[in-house]
């Protein structure tokens, strides 16, 4: 029997009180609050876009209860110690991409094209479907991933459980215990869908707010993310492209000065969700925050990178506040603002090599468009052209890689390519 309030010690009531906050709703994205909405959403299901139902149908995913699915309260970690457990221990990683053909033969050769976007980020594969990729052909798009940054297709015939399947071959499959996702037995089937998102914060995001700056995902994580598949399965006719830019690229753009003084120099990431702390919990948020090299070793290509991005990186160890804010400012700025060291994706499938004309008898056939990109590498962000963004929908799956090392011994990207560092 549960003691009564008057009978309480302190420290019961202690527990009593954290066991209350602890059944409250979690407190959420520091962003972006939400709803109280768990479980299959029953209103949004009717708001699926025509060619995402289509997709669905195909392949057997059933939304008669609702969608998406929220993960019930229950699920979803309260306090901050339930947060780092989630992933806390050490994963088995295999680097797909180490011991792949560095030629790529068996990738190249059954495409139709290979069409690069820019010198050093971004390749389209053309006339391959993801779906039918055999195990060698996967190692070597993981080490085209590795080095080029982003890799797209177009005109995929994609099912959701191929997507994840394909996720789990190139690592831990990252579960996020409060997002969206396609059902409750589609664990790291995450769903991508803005007008969603938008719909149901409580605070709304106004065309006049920055609403995505660039960033590198779940850089707070014991594994940082690998290679992330976003699989956009029904596209606005114009707007809501996705930008990368690369890391390595960003690295090589630093003097031999500043290079020296951030190798193995280390930051802090820190997770965008707030969590209570329990022996605390009135105290105010707190954060899943995790300490990673900011100059990192690529294991597939064995390129420096420059690992900080402006949503996660808060504080280079060891140095001033002020110091800190200043150089991480700098590097984010790098990053940003370098165009020759990004690309932009239009998310459209009548470019380029789709052949879909009007008459096709296959019209009506969905085809949705992949974007695989190595989150290690990488900031992203979405430009986000208010109105383009209805319509938008997608699901992402990201494989979670390596802890993250930096070797002493290792070059750069212009470096090892033999490139001007003039
Ligand atoms: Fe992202």
């Amino acid at each position: 029997m549960s003691p009564t309030a008057a009978n309480q010690t302190t420290e019961e009531a202690f527990q009593d009180t954290i066991q209350k906050l602890a059944a409250l709703k979690p407190i959420g994205h520091s962003r972006r609050q939400t709803d109280v909405i768990t479980g299959f959403d029953p209103e949004w299901a009717a708001k699926i876009p025509e060619a995402t139902k289509e997709r669905f149908q195909k392949y057997g995913i059933d939304v008669s209860q609702g969608y998406p699915y929220i993960p019930v309260n229950e699920k979803v970690p309260k306090f901050v110690d339930e947060a780092y457990a989630v992933r806390n221990d050490e994963y088995p990683f295999v680097e797909r991409g180490k011991n792949a053909d560095p030629e790529k033969k068996l990738l190249f050769d059954a495409a139709e094209d290979i069409i690069e976007l820019t010198p050093y980020i971004g390749t389209e594969i053309v006339g391959l479907q993801l779906a039918e990729l055999t195990d060698q052909q996967k190692d070597e798009l993981a080490l085209l991933i590795a080095e080029r940054v982003v890799v797209f297709f177009r005109d995929q015939d994609l099912s959701p459980q191929k997507q994840l399947e394909l996720g789990h071959y190139w690592g831990q499959v990252e579960v996020h215990p409060q997002a969206a996702r396609v059902g409750p037995e589609f664990d790291g089937l995450t769903v991508m869908w803005h007008e969603y998102a938008r719909g149901r914060a409580a605070a709304k995001t106004l065309f006049k707010s920055k609403t995505s700056s660039f960033h590198s995902d779940l850089s707070h994580e014991h594994q940082t993310p690998g290679i992330t598949h976003l699989h956009l399965d029904a596209i606005p006719d114009i707007g809501a492209d996705t930008l990368w830019s690369s890391t390595y690229g960003a690295y090589d753009k630093l003097s031999p000065a500043l290079q020296q003084f951030l190798d193995g120099k280390t930051a802090i990431y820190r997770s965008m969700h707030q969590y209570l702390d329990r022996e605390n919990p009135l105290k105010g948020p707190k954060y899943i925050e995790r300490e990673h090299p900011i100059i990192r070793t690529h294991p597939a290509t064995g390129w420096k990178y420059l690992y900080v991005n402006r949503s996660f990186t808060v504080k280079i160890v060891g140095l001033l506040p002020a110091e800190s804010d200043l150089i991480l400012n700098y590097l984010f700025d790098v990053i940003e603002t370098n165009r020759d060291l990004q690309v932009r994706w239009k998310w459209d499938n009548t470019l380029g090599s789709v052949k879909h004309k009007k008459d096709d008898k296959e019209k009506n056939v969905y085809r949705g468009v992949s974007a695989l990109w190595d989150n290690r590498v990488s900031n992203h962000s979405v430009a986000f052209s208010h109105e383009a963004l209805i319509g938008r929908h997608g699901t992402r799956v990201t494989s979670l890689a390596d802890t993250g090392y930096f070797d002493p011994n290792s070059k750069s990207q212009r470096e090892a390519l033999g490139l001007s560092l003039d």
